[in-house]
């Protein structure tokens, strides 16, 4: 199947040093592509210069198989985005701000009202945007990508500044908009169980280079489970499991067990036989953030 984006080994030098180097990322139909890494690892820069917004140094970006590389036409005929601290005229109203966009972009005004209802921002289109709250910005930022009706749309960290009724209608008009009609979406975020949640496949950056890209299920799926297990007698709990699981840690109120996919009853077998006293046991559940920890350890 083709890509509806590819990146192939894009670079960018600032003052002849690599912020990013060799990026190379596939983007399907109807992906909710998590783009994920820590601050300064170059997402921004990698977002802006798909875009055009920055001049690669090196590499492709293919927009349905077509090289789109500074191609302004293609990209914003295909790419809607929301990128950085959203910037408006304040003195305009919402819907007088998008207008502007329309205009450029020869659009019904009918549009401007129709992504404006999409991000809850109808009651408020005619107050002008000094008198927006920070959220209400940030909603009227993301109105603005959705306004040229894209095939793919680039939202470098959404929910920043959105209450939590917020956080959850972005994340239901993403899913809306994948399901429905097919939107692709490249979800850049530091909230990782967001990230988890909401995409289905992932690429972390650091230090401007991929450091994976697969899908979430693949990611969080090692063949392992991890058990907390709560008891007032770690020693001896400790002694009946050692020789039989993959790992074993000490933890505030007992252990945590690391054994293989479905080797549980064997191990719940050998506890009760035991008699000793247990309080509790509890699934921990693998997340892309224990994933994201890990692998951040690997490169310092
Ligand atoms: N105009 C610029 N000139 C020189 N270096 C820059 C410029 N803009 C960004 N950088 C550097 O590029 C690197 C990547 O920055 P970028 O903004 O892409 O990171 P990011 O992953 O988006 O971080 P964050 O999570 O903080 O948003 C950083 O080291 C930053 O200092
Ligand atoms: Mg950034």
């Amino acid at each position: 199947m083709q890509p509806i984006l590819e990146v192939k080994n894009l670079s960018k030098k600032y003052n002849d040093k690599n912020v990013i180097t060799d990026i190379n990322m596939k983007i399907y139909k109807g992906d909710i592509y998590g783009f994920i890494g820590p601050n300064g690892a170059g997402k921004t820069t990698t977002i802006k210069t798909i875009l055009g917004l920055l001049k690669s140094s090196s590499g492709e970006v293919l927009i349905e198989g077509v090289n789109s590389i500074n191609n302004a036409k293609v990209i914003s005929s295909k790419i809607g985005a929301m990128i950085d601290y959203p910037s408006f005229y304040q003195y305009l109203t919402g819907f007088k701000n998008l207008s502007l966009y329309a205009n450029i972009l020869n659009l019904d005004k009918k549009r401007i009202d129709e992504v404006l209802d999409m991000v809850n921002l109808s009651r408020d289109k005619n107050k002008k945007v000094g008198a927006y709250s920070m959220g209400m910005k940030q909603r009227l930022a993301v109105a603005r990508a959705f306004l040229n009706n894209p095939e793919i749309v680039i939202l470098d960290e959404p929910t920043n500044g959105l209450d939590p009724e917020g956080v959850i209608e972005m994340r239901k008009l993403i899913k809306d908009l994948a399901g429905l009609k097919r939107t692709t979406f490249m979800y850049c975020s530091h909230i990782l169980n967001e990230v988890q949640n909401l995409c289905n496949r992932v690429a972390m950056i650091s230090n401007g280079k991929i450091i994976f890209q697969n899908s979430i299920n693949s990611l969080l799926d090692n063949g392992r489970e991890s058990y907390d297990i709560i008891t007032t007698d770690k020693n001896s709990i400790r002694k009946v499991l050692e020789s039989k699981v993959l790992n074993i840690i000490e933890t505030d109120e007992g252990i945590c067990i690391e054994i293989n996919s479905g080797d549980f009853k064997l191990i719940n077998d050998l506890i009760v036989k035991s008699n000793i006293a247990i309080l509790s046991i509890s699934k921990k559940n693998y997340s892309l953030e224990d994933y994201f920890i890990k692998c951040s350890k690997k490169i310092l």
